[in-house]
């Protein structure tokens, strides 16, 4: 029988942890987490996400703080709202939804954030500590921090002798989804856009990560049988059968078809997106503590 893995049970296990250690905080230290989080323009998807990470934010008992710029803002202002978040000390998180309107350079403002503020892993000096193995004192990008929670209760914490294939290569997912599986022992490697014969190297995966945002791209007989199946793709295709002008969300997995072969398989939605939400709070809660010190 094929595992499904309910991202939706498993966040709410994490979120759970994240307001006991928050209420434990706060009656030991005073200090509350302080989450800021920053969205630019009108893009609605994002409205939605960022809406749900500040209500998420609030549920767990946190301070949070959205920022909703208009469109036209500039890079200076942008960097100085983050400069303020950055010497705010009831701030211990700051989350600058991406992507930015196309104006605005996304590299220098997360890279103007504190690294210890950074609670989406991307400064590089984040980046950096989880190139080398350094788990304890970084911040790990919460959507391959999440992934890992699934694969760790799929597969424990060694995944020695195990080969992984990370389909997508990006700064916010790819790259540290790699390292996290390496520094769990497993082989990994990384696939991208350029990849000769993508099917036959998905074959080989106990443990295959498909972050390409291509709809339905992986199929079935992609899929080695028994293994882990993790789909981070969330794309919007019509879905006629709802109704006319209906839209349904599907992943980088053609899940009907890869649900027969797999072991374990994220669905979308319900997988990994409910996860990446769940780290957030457990990235900005991890910095509040060490800010408590
Ligand atoms: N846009 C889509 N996913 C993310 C994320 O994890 N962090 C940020 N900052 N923006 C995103």
């Amino acid at each position: 029988m094929t595992q499904v893995i309910d991202g939706k049970l498993v966040a709410g296990d994490v979120v759970s942890q994240v307001k006991q250690a928050t209420s434990k905080l706060v009656a030991e230290t005073g200090v509350t987490p302080g989450l800021a989080v920053i969205i630019v323009g009108d893009d609605p998807a994002s409205h939605v996400y960022v809406n749900s990470k500040s209500r998420m934010a609030k549920e767990c008992g946190f301070k949070s703080v959205q920022h909703t710029l208009p469109a036209e803002t500039t890079q200076e202002e942008l960097e100085a709202l983050v400069a303020s978040l950055n010497e705010d000390p009831s701030i211990h998180g700051i989350l600058v939804q991406l992507p930015l309107p196309k104006h605005l350079k996304s590299e220098p403002v997360i890279q103007s954030i504190l690294p210890q503020k950074d609670v989406d892993g991307l400064h590089v000096v984040n980046a950096g500590k989880l190139a080398t193995g350094d788990l304890e004192t970084g911040l790990v990008s919460c959507t391959p921090a999440g992934a890992m929670v699934f694969v760790r209760r799929i597969h424990g914490e060694d995944l020695s002798g195990l080969n992984a294939v990370v389909i997508g290569r990006s700064n916010l997912f790819g790259k540290p989804m790699a390292q996290l599986l390496l520094n769990a022992n497993a082989t990994v490697t990384i696939a991208h856009s350029r990849t000769k014969d993508l099917p036959i190297l998905c074959r080989t995966a106990d443990i295959l990560v498909a972050a390409v945002g291509r709809t339905q791209m992986v199929k079935g007989d992609w899929v080695k049988p028994g293994a882990t199946v993790i789909d981070v793709g969330i794309n919007r295709i019509a879905a006629p059968e709802k109704g006319e002008g209906k839209t349904r969300l599907v992943g980088d997995v053609d899940y009907a078809e890869a649900e027969k072969v797999a072991g374990a398989i994220t669905p979308v939605p319900g997988g990994v997106g409910p996860m990446t939400i769940a780290m957030l709070m457990a990235n900005t809660a991890k910095s509040a503590y060490r800010a408590a010190g």
